[in-house]
């Protein structure tokens, strides 16, 4: 028996969903709390379902997962990621998921490691020079650029800086251009006549033969670096013994490349935007930094210790509940988009094929029913006996099931290396009166950037 759905209406009944359009972000965490969790939207002939109940996240992403591919805002990806693990389907994906599934184990995350501490130190030398000078940082660039090095030291072992500057220079335009023509699809036919997409193409074919000429020399070499490109370069199929072709491996090392640095850098962005504001959570990490990593504690200057190793990211337990609190308030993958192939029924509701399935992971991560202080930065959030009582669904910050990110053990490695080195050494101050707004693009970024003074890190005694 079909049952109804509660339908939002506005001024005009065949887009009534215009906030929406403006900030999905901000209007599903609003309209969730008005509407429930599981409503329809009108969108001209089309119909927006906006998610967060976990029956039907579960349907959608795990039980009828084959019956749902990625919402149509994946297809302008395609044009530079080409099929790679994101814009990839059906039974090819499958195939590609099980040849760089092992990239990712435990051990070879471990080596990876190895190299992220070596480039994370030498970006937080740098850092300090910079910080030398009192002039205020955007920090959402500076761990754009931070991340970006991590992921192509990790990928291709490149700590060519000329490289690595047109390397990014080259994602950071396409993703513009890209963005450009999700958000905007009825200026696409002016990019053809403007030069934009002439442009676009340029800098892809650059970064085409840049990544295959690397791959060539790749498949010659006698003694290759452990990174995640000779992973991939020996990773076969199991059933059919067959390795990835030069295609294919462009595809995934660019996806990895996309999908694993701005995500990440987001995070840390906010990471730091908040801790500003919460010197006493500042304090317990310092404390926790210095107890692992054997530097000082209590008042006076910080910044000394050792580097982390591999085995002591499960010891830096609170700072990984920092990050993890982060990640609730501002999933950098905000939402999640999927479109079904034939007709379903959800709860007893009509699903057509032409309709678009919106998870909204911001407005699941604030659900007043599972979390105690749903809109306030509190890491306690995440002590594990609490986290025991909380539905798994209610926190998906890396997705859920078979298409969940596949770089989740990565970025948090990535992610604790990072803060735990920048919160020991520097003190980060907001500039005041700088805007700090969050735009939900394909990740949740800082729209005007995060406005920093970047100062070596002092100790403050904190009233108790
Ligand atoms: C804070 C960091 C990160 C967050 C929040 C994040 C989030 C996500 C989410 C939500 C998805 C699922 C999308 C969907 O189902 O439509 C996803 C997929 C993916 N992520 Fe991440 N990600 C992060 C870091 C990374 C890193 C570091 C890498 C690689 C080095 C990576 C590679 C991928 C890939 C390849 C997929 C597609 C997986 C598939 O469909 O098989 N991500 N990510």
């Amino acid at each position: 028996m079909p049952t109804t759905i509660p339908v939002l209406k506005g001024k005009n009944p065949l887009l009534p969903g215009t906030g929406f359009l403006r900030n999905p972000f901000e209007f599903t965490i609003k309209q969730t709390q008005l509407m429930g969790d599981f409503f329809m939207m009108p969108f001209l002939t089309r119909k927006i379902f906006i998610i967060t109940n976990h029956e039907v996240v579960a349907h959608i992403l795990q039980k009828n997962q084959k019956n749902y591919v990625k919402s149509p805002a994946y297809r302008q990806l395609r044009l530079a990621l080409g099929t790679g693990l994101v814009t990839s389907e059906g039974e090819f994906w499958r195939k590609q998921r099980r040849l760089v599934q092992p990239a990712f184990y435990k051990t070879q995350l471990e080596d990876l490691f190895r190299g992220m501490t070596v480039v994370a130190g030498k970006y937080i030398a740098e850092l300090e020079e910079k910080s030398a000078s009192s002039e205020p940082l955007d920090i959402a660039k500076e761990m754009m650029a931070a991340t970006a090095r991590i992921v192509l030291k990790t990928l291709f072992s490149t700590e060519n800086t000329a490289d690595i500057n047109e390397m990014y220079r080259v994602m950071m335009d396409a993703q513009d251009y890209l963005t450009y023509r999700t958000v905007k699809p009825y200026f696409i036919p002016l990019t053809y006549v403007n030069g934009k997409h002439r442009k676009f193409k340029k800098d892809i074919a650059w970064f085409d033969g840049y990544i295959y000429k690397l791959i060539a020399e790749r498949r010659n070499d006698l003694n290759p670096p452990n990174d995640l490109l000779t992973m991939l370069l020996s990773s076969k199929d199991e059933e059919t013994g067959e390795a990835m072709s030069d295609r294919a491996l462009r595809d995934e090392a660019v996806t990895l490349f996309a999908a694993g640095h701005e995500t990440s850098a987001t995070m840390l962005s906010w990471a730091l935007w908040l801790l500003s504001q919460h010197p006493e959570v500042v304090q317990k990490m310092r404390d926790e930094i210095a107890e692992v990593l054997e530097g000082p504690t209590g008042a006076g200057p910080t910044g000394a210790g050792r580097m982390p190793g591999f085995g002591d990211l499960r010891k830096l337990s609170y700072t990984m509940q920092v990050i993890q609190e982060v990640m609730r308030l501002y999933p950098p993958g905000f939402a999640i988009g999927r479109q079904p192939i034939a007709e379903d029924e959800i709860l007893g509701v009509k699903i057509p094929t032409n309709g678009i399935m919106f998870i909204s992971i911001a407005a699941m991560h604030r659900d007043p029913r599972y979390w105690e202080r749903p809109t306030e930065f509190y890491p306690e959030h995440f002590i594990p006996e609490t986290e025991k009582t909380r539905p798994k669904l209610a926190y998906m910050p890396f997705g859920a099931g078979p298409r969940m990110c596949i770089g989740n053990h990565f970025a948090l490695m990535e992610m604790q290396l990072l803060l735990a080195l920048l919160v020991r050494q520097f003190d980060f101050e907001a500039v005041e009166g700088h805007p700090v707004e969050a735009e939900p693009l394909i990740t949740l970024k800082p729209k005007y950037g995060i406005m920093m003074r970047v100062k070596p890190a002092v100790n403050k005694v904190l009233a108790k």
